[in-house]
């Protein structure tokens, strides 16, 4: 069910249940951390394959301290700028902490602190931290409303806290160290390449590209929806596509190829940010319309948060599958 207590969430979590929590990229599907049983709940419900490592969430860096290494410099600069907030941070894992089902057994976990003040609450009412991927079914799109989680996890998932729409809309950006203690951002998401840069310099870049399509937070199959999706080259992709029925998803000007009222365009007034905050939740909606036979979208200003717009875009992208 849906609901607003933040304690009957606590009192759950607490137990060993699943919650969805409301962050301001996307939900989350939540459970203890540090509860393995609770932890094998979420790979369940989401069907999601046990090689995929989730992220913790905690509300203070503190509490989560006697679970990780030492914080290297960098990144603690880039927590102290951008936590609370939509980065996450991977952090070298302390031998008897974080169970090797959380992090598939890498020597790294995950770590977030979310902005979202219900979200916040919860969490200060937690001596643990909760393990929380996207609460989609693995490979769907992420839930950015209440609703969304209802409509595909509902059976699953005892309770989801609403916490309204998720600002950003897309999930947060991933950053670590290299062996030789380079900065890389592994997922492009709600931190700009260019805000972190403007703290830590130059950074390296994971490009999702099909020839390394294992490495962890880069699975294409991500973010697709089921009616097959074409982004670029509109005009080609739509003589190719006649006769089919397709719906446009662009940044704020009309397509003059296809009709209005199959146009959906993500910020009137220009602004990226706003543009992000509504592509999931109009990629989910055409989708489930079932309306549609393709979906043509144009490349967004390749430029801060355009930069994670673009990717979730290419990797829903049918060229990509
Ligand atoms: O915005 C977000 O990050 C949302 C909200 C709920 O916090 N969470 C989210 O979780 O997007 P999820 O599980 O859908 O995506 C997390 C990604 C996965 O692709 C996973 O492979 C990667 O993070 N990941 C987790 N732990 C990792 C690790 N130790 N090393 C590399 N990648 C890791
Ligand atoms: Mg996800």
């Amino acid at each position: 069910m849906i609901g607003q207590d933040v304690k009957r969430a606590a009192a759950l979590l607490k137990e060993g249940a699943l919650v969805a929590i409301p962050t301001e990229t996307v939900y989350g599907l939540a459970a203890n951390a540090l509860n393995d049983a609770a932890v094998a709940q979420i790979f369940e419900a989401k069907d999601r394959p046990a090689y995929d490592p989730l992220i913790i969430h905690t509300d203070q860096i503190e509490k989560i301290q006697h679970l990780v290494e030492e914080i290297p410099a960098p990144l603690k600069k880039l927590l102290d700028a951008f936590s609370p907030g939509p980065l996450t941070f991977l952090l070298r894992k302390k031998l008897d902490g974080i169970s090797d089902q959380v992090t598939a057994g890498l020597p790294t976990v995950a770590v977030r602190i979310p902005a979202h003040p219900v979200t916040q609450e919860l969490l200060s009412l937690l001596d643990f931290p909760v393990a929380a991927p996207s609460a989609n079914p693995f490979g769907y799109i992420s839930p950015t409303r209440a609703q969304h989680v209802a409509d595909q996890l509902g059976e699953q998932v005892p309770y989801i806290l609403d916490g309204g729409n998720c600002d950003f809309g897309l999930e947060s950006t991933i950053v670590g160290l290299t062996e030789d203690g380079q900065v890389r951002v592994f997922r492009k998401g709600g931190i700009s390449i260019e805000d972190i840069e403007g703290i830590v310099g130059p950074v390296l870049v994971n490009d999702v590209s099909a020839s390394n399509p294992k490495a962890p937070g880069m699975l294409k199959s991500h973010y697709a929806p089921k009616t097959p999706i074409y982004v670029g080259q509109t005009s080609k992709v739509i003589s190719n596509l006649s006769g089919k029925k397709i719906a446009y998803i662009g940044f704020n000007m009309l397509n003059f190829e296809l009709p209005v009222e199959d146009q959906y365009l993500l910020s009137m007034g220009f602004d990226l940010k706003e543009a992000a905050s509504n592509l999931f939740a109009v990629m989910r909606q055409l989708d489930q319309s079932k309306k549609y036979d393709a979906i043509v979208a144009d490349w967004f200003p390749d430029q801060g948060i355009g930069k994670a717009i673009n990717d979730r875009l290419r990797r829903a992208s049918s060229e990509f599958q």
